[in-house]
């Protein structure tokens, strides 16, 4: 039987790789919910730099003593994901006004989806307002720094990919 007294919610995204505005959004989330399930999206149509198990490892390090987190993937819909795990709130966050138009219909349709869902936009902090995955693998590509945009563990891998100083 489910635990119904844990409020738990979900973070889907594709965390190719996670960043440091992703888990901005992870640990305002772990001060709201019991559990957070970190699920990296799995989309055979979308080409990843890293592999599913590599950006579950990587979440997995830099989520480690933060809280009750648990880190795995998923393929197809979010919301039957979501109905799999029986969980009734999907967290994604809103960077700035630009992400509101596709998270507003994505909540929408997960909510026609699955209707005892409802998704909870958080805020990062305003320093990463202009981070994502792209841009961090696009500055790494060409050997710039990332550190101070992505977690220790990700900073490693990303120069063992392209090579690059610390
Ligand atoms: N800090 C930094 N970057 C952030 C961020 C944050 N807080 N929030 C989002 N981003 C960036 C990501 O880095 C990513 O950047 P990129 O495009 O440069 O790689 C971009 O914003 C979007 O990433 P993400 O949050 O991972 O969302 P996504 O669009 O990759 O994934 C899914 C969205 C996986 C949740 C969605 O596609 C989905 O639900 N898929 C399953 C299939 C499904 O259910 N489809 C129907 C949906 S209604």
């Amino acid at each position: 039987m489910k635990d119904l007294s844990k409020r738990i919610a979900l973070y889907p995204g594709t965390f190719d790789p996670i960043t440091n505005g992703h888990l901005d959004i992870a640990e305002r989330a772990i001060q709201i919910f019991d559990h957070l399930i970190i699920a990296v999206a799995v989309n055979p149509a979308k080409q990843t730099l890293f592999s599913e198990q590599e950006r579950i490892k990587l979440i997995e390090k830099a989520v480690e003593g933060l809280g009750s987190f648990e880190v795995t993937s998923f393929s197809g819909l979010t919301a039957s994901f979501a109905e799999l795990k029986g969980v009734r709130a999907i967290i994604r966050g809103l960077r700035m006004i630009s992400d509101f138009e596709y998270e507003f219909q994505m909540a929408l349709m997960n909510r026609k989806l699955k209707p005892d869902a409802d998704t909870v936009f958080l805020m990062p902090s305003e320093k990463y307002t202009y981070l994502s995955s792209s841009t961090i693998k696009d500055i790494a590509r060409h050997q710039g720094q990332i550190d101070c945009f992505v977690p220790k563990a990700v900073a490693e891998a990303l120069r063992e990919k392209f090579g690059g100083k610390k």
